[in-house]
């Protein structure tokens, strides 16, 4: 399985809708949403009551990657308020076993996320709480940014990891992620790759989805 993801903080929020129905039509069937919260990462972006209205407007699959400090705090008022699945950062944690398993409770997959310069053994305990690792392939706050290339040997090696653990875990990569590079990061074990400005700075959203499924196809 692999899946486009495509991240709506570089969409058109005026025409959200409009933009989500797009990429639906191109082939995705997940929805990032990035929370940002001015602390963990340098941005603010959009929060709870806009996951709820794209709730009642899409029936895709809603993946709220939580950029924010204490995400504990927050994680299951996701789940409730739509998200089918929730990110916390490794980083931002200290209670990351307690977080992952009331997002399962609440009834959502349960993901870990971690920087580029966080090592993967920081996930080891973790694992088995988790349905997926995002796995950041850029510094985390902003989209249009450039992938980082030492990034497909780290997912290589997340890939490994959780294979040799036993473990049943996607791997999900966000970050710079294009039409260049997309076959390269599905042959390295990535099952979903998140695209923002690779989508919707594109004159047309629903076409570079498709593309990027396209490129990706040759390694499934
Ligand atoms: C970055 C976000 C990403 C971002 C990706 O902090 O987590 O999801 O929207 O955007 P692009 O694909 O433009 O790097
Ligand atoms: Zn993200």
């Amino acid at each position: 399985m692999f899946e486009i993801a495509p991240s709506i903080l570089s969409a058109d929020f005026t025409r959200l809708a409009e933009e989500i129905a797009s990429v639906k039509k191109g082939g995705a069937k997940i929805l990032h949403v990035d929370v940002m919260d001015g602390h963990f990462v340098p941005n603010i972006t959009i929060g709870l009551p806009v996951v709820k209205s794209i709730r009642k407007s899409t029936d895709m699959t809603i993946d709220t990657h939580l950029m924010i400090d204490e995400p504990g705090r927050y994680a299951v008022e996701f789940v409730k308020a739509g998200a089918d699945m929730v990110s916390v950062h490794v980083e931002a944690d200290a209670h990351l076993q307690r977080t992952l398993t009331a997002v399962r409770d609440a009834g959502a997959k349960a993901g870990v996320a971690i920087n580029p310069a966080t090592p993967i053994e920081t996930l080891t305990e973790a694992l088995p709480y988790a349905d997926f690792i995002l796995l950041m392939s850029v510094n985390p706050g902003f989209g249009g940014q450039k992938f980082i290339p030492t990034m497909i040997d780290k997912l290589r090696r997340l890939k490994e990891m959780i294979v040799a653990r036993g473990s049943s875990a996607l791997i999900e990569i966000d970050g710079g992620v294009d039409a260049d590079n997309v076959s390269e990061i599905a042959a390295a074990g990535a099952n979903i790759a998140v695209a923002g400005s690779a989508v919707f700075s594109h004159d047309d959203p629903a076409a570079a989805v498709a593309g990027l499924l396209e490129k990706s196809s040759v390694w499934v």
